[in-house]
């Protein structure tokens, strides 16, 4: 009548070890690039410019869907101002894959990812 009490609890130990992620957390992934999925490419690519406390890029928080050089408050270079695109997702990737191609004269530089690293940031931002 023991044996089962203790096996319980053996169960219940070896599943709550399972939520550690540790700096592992990049391997495990399913969906991802190099490792990385869209949030981490995200962290890595775009917070140094694009950060909730950073003013060197604009916001993109809803940045999803929205017209391209209309947040309020950010001084949007004219190339980007005049460009009259909307942010969905094909946009999207061109502009990480050559923003030069897309809006010449934008103060972005190429954020050097490929085609599957561009598609899984577009999932974050359709996100954020
Ligand atoms: C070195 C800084 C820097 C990095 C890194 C950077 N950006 Fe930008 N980004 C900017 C700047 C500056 C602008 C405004 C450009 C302008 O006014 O011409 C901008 C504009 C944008 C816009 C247009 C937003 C709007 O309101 O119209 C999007 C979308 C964008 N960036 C996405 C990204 C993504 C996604 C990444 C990561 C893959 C990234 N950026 C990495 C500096 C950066």
């Amino acid at each position: 009548m023991c044996v089962s009490v203790t096996a319980t609890l053996v169960v219940v130990l070896a599943v709550s070890g399972c939520g550690d992620k540790g700096d592992d957390s990049k391997l495990s992934a399913t969906h991802s690039v190099g490792g990385l999925t869209g949030s981490e490419l995200f962290s890595q690519k775009c917070v140094q410019c694009h950060g909730t406390n950073v003013t060197i890029g604009p916001s993109l928080r809803s940045v999803y869907g929205r017209e391209a050089g209309s947040l309020p408050g950010f001084e949007y270079s004219d190339a980007i101002r005049h460009s009259n695109i909307k942010w969905d997702r094909e946009n999207l990737i061109l502009l990480m894959l050559d923003p030069q191609g897309l809006m010449p004269g934008i103060n972005m530089i190429d954020s050097n990812l490929d085609q599957e690293g561009a598609d899984l940031i577009v999932n974050h931002l359709e996100r954020l």
